[in-house]
Order: structure tokens, then C-alpha cells, then sequence
């Protein structure tokens, strides 16, 4: 979703800034722009694209000016178009502002602002906050005119909704910005030496430190790894001193942490794309977080009467494997919620434990299910893998699956090792230990699949419907893996739990419909899925079949053949075939695998 850049010190702002959206891009976006303040004045350039095809156009990185605030915009209020994108002015053109997530009462405000003569030339719902902070400015204590923190203040607490700004005045060597619900983190960057020896050099001029804003971390590790959080109702200004923290209108401290991503961490590394990068990094990723500690996660469920497994998307489909595994191996009972649907849907209390699932851990449905859920008296575990992200400040217990930046949209690397992080979780709450001897040797050999993948690609490059099936743990999979081709490959896919096939599906299996078969050995329900795949077979369904068992391979046009594993970490294995059938699918026609048309990595919108 949008990205939000600021910058103040002693670099010129435009091209750090242009630096820092390209690196926010995973985010998802449709139009991109940057303003700067320089000899008081405002200058902005902004227009709908890619940043490379607004920056081809108008030169981002030609803005004078050592402070500016950039964005990349996911249109939610009036279509992707060169006025709607932000930065956005005000009347007088001294007030520039970007802004991620939506005010929703925009439009009272907007008519009261237009009754004042305020003119507005776009269709956003932005454009009121810019106006607004300009009315302010005219309405000090007294006579006087407000100042620009005073007049951010009091417009922020009129708006109803989600929020991130970052403002920019004419004339003022500042920045303010302010959160609420739509994350934001402030960067503290490099000072310049006093020897003139040290990452920049001194001059009268632009002497002194920088700061930084952004929407997330990665956009910011090529300039600093110490990062403060920005909490709902903060207003920050940074200048070149440093940042200024208040909350609901008090000063207050906010922690300063040091991260441990790396800029390096965050590129492609030699690899074509971030999405086969992180499909590959699992090697590393999985048994790192076969590692991590979920002990006092395990306490606070042992001790819950009920437990709820909440997530979106890729994360929703971890929940439905640990909700089936929990049940397996330790024989409690958790209900799994698409977190969107929570709310309304679930009875929560105090007694329920939520185990939140968000690699980005900033997803406002999930933000929000899990504020109503602490409203009801819950307990929370947040299993994120941001340091220092929304959902891990505040939860009773945090775990970080360590999966390291995932800059591709789609989650690879992060399922697995969410998936990792909830299988030791369920184990622990049984009281037993897991097996891992061997199991790198296991992802090796399934990664080397990716030649066969590529093939069976190519061969159903022309083909737009796909079936995934799976029983027990293989259906939550089948799920991942038809979510995977829909998002970046841009098919037709669905996945059932292979028992329901015959209760509707089973309709439009025709000649020649691929039904993708996920049938580990190790399951109890093996044997069923023989009779699943004959099912579909005996109706001209061509079958992929993922297995350990020659006999459920025997069934397969095209056969995977997986390496043994017990029944617990069969999801770890058999998703990642299916990510790289996706991927391969995806260049097969032609798309961008890291950044799918319409999707965002970091939803924060309801
Ligand atoms: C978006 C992303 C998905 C992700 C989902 C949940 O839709 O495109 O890849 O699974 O959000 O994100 P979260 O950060 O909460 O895991």
C-alpha cells in the first residue's frame, strides 16, 4: 500500500528520497511523486507509474532543497491519475503532504473547508488534511498564527480513520508527522565526522545530522539501522537536531532500537528476482526458525481456555495448519479466523488466548482484530517477523520467526517460517520434542526440483484453470499454493480439502484440467487421496502429483517426487514445489513476480 519517505540533513533531499521509495516498491503502489522545501518554497513532481517511468518523465531527482517527503500511492480515493498522486498542496502552495491509509470522514470536512473558499483539485481524501492544516495555520492562540506543530496537532484530531502523514512547510526546517493505525518509523541517520573523514564530508553549508521517516524499515537500512516507532495518537517533528516525540498532545520518549537487517539483506543478490531469492533463502530461513524460542508462548496457551489463530492471506493459510496440528499433537482446540471476519464473527473473553499471524505485523485487519480482542480481556502471542512492528509492540507474548526482509509480495520465505515457529509452538504445548536430523538435506532436494517445475510450467503455460487438492495438513497447502498462482501467475486457481471435490467441484473437472495432488506418504489419509486422484482422472483431469508413495506418483502426468518427512513438517516441504510452479508460471506469461498488479505487501486499509 502507500509509502510514506521524509528526510532532513545535510544531503540533498530528492535523490535520498528517490533512493528510499525504490526501496519501499514491494509495498505496491500506481503512482509515485516527491516534494522538497528550498529558499521557501515548495517544488513537487509527482505522476502515475512505476517511480522509474515518473522519474523518466520528470526528473525526481533534479529538486533542490535539503528536506522533502516522497510517496507511493495505492489508490484508494479517486483513480490513479498525475493530480490525485501525492505530494499534495494546499491553497497558498507552502504546504505539502503525504499520507498512507483513509480519513474517513473526509467529506464533512471537506464541504466546511469549501465553504471557507478552500479550493481542491483533486479527489482524495489527502487533500482535506493539506487544507485543513493550512485553516489552522491561520488560528493561533490570540491573534497569532499557529505554529506548524500546533496547526498538524489540531487537524490530526479531527480525523476519524487510519493514518500516516508526513507534512512539509515552506520556510520551515522541519518535518512533522503523525500516526494512527498506518505505520510509521523514524530513522536516525548517519552524523557528519568533525575530521571531515568520516561517511560525508564536512562543509559550512550542509554541516550537522540527518533524520529520516519512512512507512517501513527496509526503505531506510542504506542509511541507518536505528529506528524509533512511531505508536497511534504520536505526533513526531524531526530536524536536523533529532526528533521530537509527543503523544495525544504530552512529550514523551520513544525507544530507540538498533535492527539487525541489513541493506544488503534487502537486494537481489545476483538473482533475477526478490520472489526466487526468498523461495531459495528457505534453505536458511526454515531451521533458523525451527530454532526460535516459543516457550513462553506455550505457557500462556497451556494456561488459556481457548485459543484463537488469526491472520490474512498467506498468513491465515499458517493459522489453518497449526489449528489442524494443535489438534494433532497436543488435542486442543483453536478456532482459525480470517482476521477481517473476526469481529464480527468470533466470541472472545477473557480466558481466550489470539495467536496473531502477520509477517509484516502493520495488517489492519489484523491490527483491528486483535484491538477488539484485548477490548474483550484476550491474551495476544504475535508471531511477526518486523522488529519492532505495531502487532509486536503490543502483545503479551512476541515471537519473531527471523525470516529476514521479504521484499517480494508475495510470502515464501515468511510462510515457511511462520509455519516453522507454529509447528514447534503446537509440539510445545504437547510437551514433546522435534525431530529435525537431516531436514536441510530435505529442503536442498526439494529446491532442486525447480528445473522439473519450470518444465511442467511451460507445459501448462497456456492452461488458466488449476485445482489444488490436499486432506489434513496438505489442504491448507493446497490453499498456499493455489493463492500463489493467483497472485503473481494471474490464473484461475482453487483448492479444496480433496474430500469435498465430490460435493460440487467435481463438476468442472473436464479434459484436460490440471488438479495439483498434495499426498505425503506420512498422512493417515494417503490412501484416500488414491481415490480422490482416480476421481478426477476417471473425468480427464491431468494430475500433478506431489508425493513420497511410487503409487500416488504412478497416478501423475507429471510426478514430483518428494523426499520422505514425517507428518508435522510435511507442510515446510511440499509448499515449496508449488511456490516455484507459481513463479515459473509467472514468467512463463510474462508478469513481474515481485510486484503483482493490484496487491500490496503491506495492507493497511481495511
Ligand atoms: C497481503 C500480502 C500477502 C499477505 C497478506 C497478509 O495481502 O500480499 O502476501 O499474506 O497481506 O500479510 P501479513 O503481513 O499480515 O502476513
Amino acid at each position: 500500500m502507500c509509502g510514506i519517505v521524509g528526510y532532513i540533513g545535510y544531503r540533498k533531499a530528492a535523490p535520498t528520497i528517490f533512493g528510499c521509495l525504490k526501496a519501499l516498491e514491494y509495498r505496491g503502489y500506481d503512482s509515485a511523486g516527491i516534494a522538497t522545501s528550498h529558499d521557501g518554497r515548495i517544488t513537487v513532481k509527482r505522476d502515475v507509474g512505476k517511480i522509474a517511468e515518473v522519474h523518466k518523465k520528470h526528473d525526481l531527482e533534479d529538486l533542490e532543497g535539503h528536506a522533502g517527503i516522497g510517496h507511493t500511492r495505492w489508490a484508494t480515493h479517486g483513480a490513479p491519475s498525475q493530480l490525485n498522486a501525492h505530494p499534495l498542496c494546499d491553497c497558498t502552495g507552502r504546504l505539502a503532504i503525504v499520507h498512507n491509509g483513509v480519513i474517513e470522514n473526509y467529506m464533512e470536512i471537506k464541504h466546511e473547508l469549501l465553504r471557507k473558499g478552500h479550493k481542491f483539485k483533486s479527489e482524495t481524501d489527502t487533500e482535506v488534511a493539506v487544507h485543513l492544516i493550512e485553516e489552522n495555520l491561520k488560528h493561533g492562540a490570540g491573534r497569532k498564527q499557529a505554529s506548524f506543530e500546533e496547526a498538524v496537532r489540531k487537524a490530526v484530531a479531527r480525523f476519524r480513520g487510519n493514518y500516516a502523514f508526513a507534512v512539509l512547510k515552506a520556510g520551515e526546517d522541519k518535518l512533522v508527522l503523525a500516526r494512527n493505525g498506518s505505520p510509521l518509523v523514524i530513522g536516525f541517520g548517519n552524523p557528519l565526522s568533525a575530521s571531515g573523514k568520516g561517511p560525508h564530508s564536512r562543509s559550512a553549508e550542509n554541516e550537522g545530522n540527518e533524520m529520516f521517516a519512512a512507512s517501513d524499515v527496509p526503505a531506510l537500512l542504506s542509511h541507518t539501522r536505528d529506528f524509533a516507532f512511531m505508536e497511534d495518537g504520536d505526533l513526531v517533528v524531526i530536524d536536523r537536531r533529532g526528533a521530537r516525540f509527543e503523544h495525544e498532545g504530552r512529550p514523551i520518549k520513544r525507544k530507540r532500537m538498533h535492527v539487525s537487517w541489513t541493506a544488503k539483506m534487502a537486494q537481489k543478490e545476483g538473482y533475477p528476482h526478490f520472489t526466487i531469492k526468498e523461495i531459495n533463502e528457505q534453505i536458511l530461513s526454515i531451521p533458523a526458525a525451527l530454532r526460535v524460542d516459543v516457550g513462553k508462548a506455550a505457557k500462556l496457551m497451556r494456561g488459556a481456555r481457548h485459543i484463537h489463530v488469526i491472520g490474512c492471506g498467506t498468513s491465515y493459510h499458517a493459522c489453518l495448519v497449526f489449528r489442524h496440528l494443535l489438534a494433532r499433537l497436543a488435542g486442543r482446540e483453536a478456532e482459525a479466523w480470517v482476521a477481517s471476519e473476526y469481529k464480527e464473527g468470533a466470541v472472545v473473553g477473557p480466558g481466550t488466548l489470539v495467536v496473531a499471524v502477520s509477517q509484516s505485523g502493520e495488517t489492519i485487519d489484523t491490527m483491528l482484530a486483535v484491538k477488539h480482542a484485548r477490548a474483550h480481556g484476550a491474551k495476544v502471542v504475535a508471531i511477526t517477523n518486523v522488529v519492532g512492528s505495531s502487532l509486536a509492540r503490543g502483545s503479551d507474548a512476541n515471537i519473531y520467526i527471523g525470516a529476514g526482509p521479504e521484499v517480494g509480495v508475495v510470502a515464501t520465505k515468511t510462510f515457511t517460517s511462520q509455519v516453522a515457529v507454529l509447528t514447534k509452538l503446537a509440539l510445545a504445548v504437547a510437551g514433546k520434542k522435534l525431530a529435525i536430523n537431516g531436514f536441510s538435506k530435505k529442503i536442498k532436494t526439494v529446491l532442486a526440483l525447480a528445473p522439473k517445475m519450470k518444465e511442467i510450467a511451460h507445459s501448462l503455460r497456456t492452461t488458466n484453470d488449476y485445482f489444488f487438492i490436499g486432506r489434513g495438513l496438505a489442504a491448507p497447502v493446497a490453499m498456499e499454493g493455489a493463492l500463489k498462482l493467483k497472485e503473481i501467475a494471474y490464473v484461475h486457481a482453487e483448492a479444496y480439502p480433496a474430500g469435498e471435490l465430490k460435493h460440487g467441484p467435481l463438476s468442472l473437472i473436464a479434459d484436460g484440467v490440471p488438479v495439483i495432488a498434495i499426498a505425503p506418504a506420512s498422512g493417515e489419509t494417503h490412501h484416500k487421496m488414491l481415490g480422490n486422484i482416480k476421481e478426477c482422472k476417471a473425468r480427464g483431469g491431468k494430475i500433478m502429483a506431489l508425493s513420497d508413495s511410487p503409487h500416488l506418483l504412478e497416478e501423475g502426468k507429471w510426478k514430483v517426487a518428494m523426499p520422505p518427512v514425517s507428518e508435522e513438517l510435511s507442510p515446510l516441504l511440499y509448499i515449496i514445489p508449488l511456490q516455484l510452479l507459481a513463479y515459473y508460471s509467472c514468467l512463463e506469461r510474462g508478469h513481474d513476480p515481485d510486484k503483482p498488479r493490484n496487491l500490496a505487501k503491506s495492507v493497511t486499509v481495511e
